[in-house]
């Protein structure tokens, strides 16, 4: 695995000279990349917003550097927030408070919270450090797509358009931080990470899973997320082969992320072995699906992943994006690609 974990003096100048200036910073994450503004100047996150292709209506999460910090944007931080962070910070964890009034509407998609996190990955702190303010940021990627868990993907995504672009190597976690909301409306999972809901449970008692708001804050509860362009099929175990063996008949060629090795040598199948261990998997996964995505096939199929809660992200985002080419498929039929599927 590839570790750079500090950035040189020079770097972390040009990127908080760009942030004070309302430019755009991409940078590491231990979960993905972020595309990062500063939190304080409105016309930057709106440059965020454009770059992504994301409607304002959807929030973004700021970063900074300590929880001493959080005054500045939370109106009052409930005893259970003040438990979770000082357990799981930093760390991939987001928690959505009460807003400070003074927090521009941008970051909150004017609703009455506000999403924060204090990232783990060294060169976040360094930078956050430096800059001396919150960073807003959402996941460097274009709206809906795979989020960016190397520089080099956020490079594919948005070419030279962001000209600052942090390189921390890969991201450890690799999946989008846990969100927890903690409010009147109790503590409740919006979006599951590598945080647990046992691991939180054992601190926060209590957490009850999903939005209580029936408008979907959480852009990732929408379908169309984490959605490789190649239409995805979520397979059973003990099927993969038989599935990838029909699909490629005739040199179709099939693209599968399985967790072993397949049965025997299929000629037009990419076959990709992400292993047992859900840490791992999760580490890979992105990476795995942009370059399934780059092979040139019809479908992805992807082996179904344990039942237990250590797989619980990463069957979310597997879901998500299986389900956003159900509804592309549907929308703009590709030809022969689902309709010789059984
Ligand atoms: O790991 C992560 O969380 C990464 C890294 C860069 O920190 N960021 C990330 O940001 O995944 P984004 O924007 O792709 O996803 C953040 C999610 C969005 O789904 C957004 O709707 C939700 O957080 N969110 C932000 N503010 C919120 C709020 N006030 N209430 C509920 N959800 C909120
Ligand atoms: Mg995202």
């Amino acid at each position: 695995m590839v570790r750079i974990v500090r950035a040189t003096q020079a770097e972390i100048d040009e990127a908080v000279t760009a942030l004070r200036d309302g430019e755009l910073v991409a940078f590491p994450t231990e979960t993905v990349y972020g595309l990062g503004a500063n939190a304080q100047n409105p016309a930057a996150v709106q440059k965020v917003f454009e770059a992504k292709g994301r409607p304002t209506s959807h929030p973004v999460i700021v970063h900074i550097d300590s929880p001493k910090y959080l005054h500045r944007w939370v109106r009052e931080v409930p005893d259970v927030a003040q438990a979770l962070a000082a357990r799981f910070w930093p760390g991939p964890l987001t928690l959505v408070l009460p807003r400070n009034p003074n927090v521009h509407d941008i970051i909150t998609g004017g609703q009455d919270t506000i999403a924060v996190r204090v990232p783990a990955h060294p060169m976040a702190q360094q930078l956050l450090t430096a800059f001396g303010g919150g960073i807003a940021a959402p996941s460097a990627n274009r709206y809906g797509r795979i989020s960016p868990t190397r520089a080099e993907h956020v490079r594919e995504e948005f070419g030279q358009a962001i000209r600052v672009v942090l390189d921390g190597g890969e991201s450890q976690v690799g999946l989008e931080s846990t969100i927890v909301a903690c409010g009147p409306a109790g503590t409740r999972l919006l979006r599951p990470g590598a945080v647990t809901l046992a691991q939180l449970r054992q601190v926060a008692g209590e957490v009850l899973v999903g939005s209580a708001d029936a408008v979907p804050r959480v852009p990732g509860s929408t379908p169309s997320h984490y959605a490789p362009a190649t239409p995805m099929t979520i397979v059973p175990a003990d099927e993969i082969d038989t599935r990838a063996e029909d699909a490629s008949e005739g040199g179709r060629r099939i693209a599968v992320l399985a967790q072993r090795l397949p049965l025997k040598t299929y000629t037009s199948v990419t076959w990709i072995n992400a292993g047992r261990r859900a840490d791992a998997y999760a580490h890979d996964l992105y990476a795995n699906l942009r370059t399934l995505d780059k092979a040139g096939c019809e479908q992805i199929f992807v082996q179904e992943v344990p039942g237990d809660d250590k797989w619980d992200a990463i069957r979310d985002r597997l879901l998500r994006g299986a389900a956003a080419s159900e509804v592309e498929n549907a929308e703009f039929p590709a030809a022969g690609a689902l309709g010789a599927m059984p």
